[in-house]
């Protein structure tokens, strides 16, 4: 995890609850499963949240939530990003109450990109660095995995990159893979959204051997074809058979993308997470590029589904930290990242 101004990781717990800082942590997005990795793999992407933390002067806590999009999320206490910053807290044995947060984030939410994941991440990297970084990236990658129930989006949004993870319900273990240069990823976000709830409670609770054995072949062969750089390989090894045939009635169109998509110059190509997003990997230097987009667009057209694509690349970051020892300077959140922006 970066730490751009320098946190002394070391500060004492107790300058804490007095401290003047000012926390701005830019977080990326993440595609999880990539295909027949379910639960397992994740890949951080050119796609950003930002949130800020601060301790109030005085006054309670206050929740800014920047720009839209945000309909239905709570602006109290019961605020995810509160909630996971009070966790760290308390496990740092720390007291700090009242907290003024603010977040912004490219990330569409509900749509297969992390963004859950993304907050939680942003939340406890943000509250971890206010009170002097007590918390290990490992403490955190527990801590996360647990709120979130499987390690691959947490994973690849706090440590960037690749992220191969496992999870046995106690501990998680990951390791990280630099991604190939010329990894390219177009995404199709359709103009839907789909909760992670909803697709996950589309699959089935047993699945059958060979279903089983396809699936460790190819997410093994995925892995290791990452790690070797063996690109070619990728639309083989993106296959799956246990979540994305069982999602396909969500996500009209699917199924001929994900089939067809390497006919289109992908890769290879997979549903992003738990969808609806769909994601293809690109060779950079393909010259299929705008047959592939418009490949993707006309699948789900021809469903009646609008989609916005999205050319981005691997992320190879986690979060990136900026403290600023005064929290009464430097604009508004927004003012500072504007030149990052997506809008
Ligand atoms: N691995 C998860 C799933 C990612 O496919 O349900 C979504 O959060």
């Amino acid at each position: 995890m970066r730490d751009r101004e320098g946190l002394n990781p070391t500060g004492s717990s107790k300058d804490c609850v007095t401290n003047n800082r000012r926390i701005i942590v830019k977080v990326p997005a993440s595609t999880a499963n990539l295909g027949p990795g379910f639960d397992t793999l994740g890949m951080a992407l050119s796609l950003y949240s930002w949130i800020e933390m601060s301790v109030p002067r005085t006054g309670e806590t206050v929740i800014d939530l920047v720009g839209d999009g945000w309909a239905g999320i709570p602006l109290d206490k019961s605020n995810l990003i509160y909630k996971v910053a009070q966790l760290v807290f308390a496990e740092a044995g720390v007291e700090v109450r009242e907290l003024y947060i603010a977040m912004y984030s490219d990330i569409p939410l509900t749509r297969g990109l992390g963004s859950s994941a993304t907050a939680i991440v942003g939340a406890l990297a943000a509250a971890n660095a206010l009170i002097g970084s007590p918390l290990s990236d490992d403490r955190l990658f527990q801590i996360a995995t647990k709120l979130e129930g499987h390690p691959d989006n947490v994973g690849a949004s706090l440590f960037g990159g690749i992220v191969v993870s496992a999870w046995d319900g106690k501990r998680a273990e990951m390791v990280r893979l630099e991604p190939h240069s010329d990894l390219e990823v177009l995404v199709a976000i359709p103009a839907f959204q789909l909760s992670t709830e909803k697709a996950r409670d589309a699959l089935p609770s047993q699945i059958v051997r060979t279903d089983a054995v396809f699936n460790v072949a190819s997410s093994s062969l995925l892995v290791a074809a990452l790690a070797s750089g063996n690109l070619e390989l990728l639309g083989y090894a993106m296959r799956d058979r246990i979540h994305q045939p069982y999602r396909a009635a969500l996500i009209p169109g699917m199924t001929e993308i994900l089939d067809k998509a390497t006919d289109y110059g992908a890769l290879g190509a997979a549903l992003s997470g738990a969808g609806p997003t769909l994601l293809a990997l690109v060779d950079t230097n393909s010259l299929r590029k705008a047959e592939l987009e418009r490949f993707l667009v006309r699948t789900l057209a021809k469903e009646g589904i609008q989609a916005e694509t999205m050319w981005l690349k691997p992320c190879g970051a986690g979060p990136q930290i900026s403290v600023l020892q005064d929290r009464e300077t430097g604009g508004s959140l927004l003012e500072r990242i504007k030149g990052e922006v997506k809008a």
